[in-house]
């Protein structure tokens, strides 16, 4: 048998660490990640969430040192999420001055001030129903008889987000992160904001976040299941994705200053997308709990490399058009794109 002369052959920059090194296309660091922290009441608390081994609940007494840990590593942000002492229709700990996560950020910046503390804006985690809005209900002032009992109000639900965004900008959030997929909250936080003085701070929207069945194990983390029904009437249906461009140009005419897509692991397809269609803002990919918690159970039971699979997800996130990832493995990829 003759064997053809092979002009092109690829391996020739592969066989050797050095030459695959430098041929390397994207490279993830330590300053990719947003760590998520989810704050509670109580003291000397570090409460380990059920379904994400190695995922903690913290008491406020516990993050100077947490959030010193998380600078060292090169991470140089976080996304906070509250469980409030009490849950009600409106979610008033969501724009109470003394509300957790407004105490959490006041101790976050004075422990490290140069980290970025991003605030993730949403009613799901304060109000007793689970929902991310105001509930349409028959004994509400804003009943709509228009519409079913339990829809989501989206109107009256602007001007809650509006109240919660400017207490915490007054908290000293660096970052406002809107997550509930109301229509026109990117538009409704800016000008609170600009209204209350705080035209420098940035906005970013999750823009593109699906109804995904990937959130499970947050809702053990952040105590926020939907009491009923679920969120499919303003989460996006995971099959579509012209609607999320759509979202993105909306969020962009309203003056989004970075944008999200989430899930990341099932949803590369719509983050190259979004890239591609606006490679001038920065976009970010939440590397959600589902995702995170399928690596963990199968790394805890020998069934797959924790660090190389990863560090393998992280680099494909990246590769797909993330600038940034919000990821529960940042601190353990840190510590393993160091050493
Ligand atoms: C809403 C919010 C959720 C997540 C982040 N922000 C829950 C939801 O939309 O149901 C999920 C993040 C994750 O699964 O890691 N406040």
């Amino acid at each position: 048998m003759s064997i053809p002369l092979l002009k092109n052959r690829l391996r020739r920059l592969r066989h050797s660490p050095a030459l695959r090194k430098m041929t390397q296309e994207t490279e993830l660091n330590a300053g990719d990640f947003i760590y998520p922290l989810f704050v509670r009441h109580g003291e000397g608390l570090r409460l380990e969430v059920k379904s994400m081994p190695d995922v903690f609940q913290f008491s406020i007494d516990q993050l100077a040192e947490e959030a010193k840990e998380i600078f060292s590593l090169g991470i140089p942000s976080v996304m906070l999420f509250g469980i409030p002492a009490e849950k009600d229709a409106l979610g008033s700990e969501n724009f109470s001055p003394n509300g957790i996560v407004h105490q959490a950020i006041r101790e976050i910046k004075s422990a490290v001030p140069e980290l970025i503390v991003m605030v993730d804006l949403c009613m799901c985690e304060y109000t007793g129903h689970g929902h991310c809005g105001v509930i349409n209900a028959k004994d509400s002032p804003q009943y709509n008889a228009n519409v079913p009992d339990g829809y989501v109000l989206n109107d009256p639900t602007l001007e809650i987000l509006q109240r919660a965004a400017v207490s915490y900008a007054q908290a000293g959030a660096d970052v406002i992160a809107p997550s509930g997929m109301i229509d026109g909250m990117v538009g409704a936080i800016r000008s609170a904001l600009d209204g209350a003085g705080f035209e420098h701070l940035p906005i970013l929207s999750y823009s593109v976040k699906y109804a995904s069945s990937f959130y499970g194990p947050f809702r053990d983390a952040a105590e926020s299941p939907p009491a009923f029904g679920d969120r499919r009437t303003h989460q996006m249906n995971p099959a579509n994705v012209h609607e999320a461009l759509r979202e993105v140009e909306l969020d962009v005419a309203e003056g989004a200053d970075m944008l999200m897509v989430k899930p990341a692991l099932p949803y590369l397809d719509v983050l190259h997308r979004v890239h591609t269609a606006h490679p001038e803002l920065p976009l970010v990919a939440y590397n959600v709990s589902g995702e995170y918690a399928m690596i963990k159970a199968a790394s805890i039971n020998g069934w797959l490399d924790e660090k190389s699979v990863v560090l393998e997800a992280l680099t494909g996130i990246k590769r797909a058009g993330a600038d940034l990832i919000i990821t529960y493995h940042a601190k353990d990829a840190a510590r393993w794109l160091k050493g």
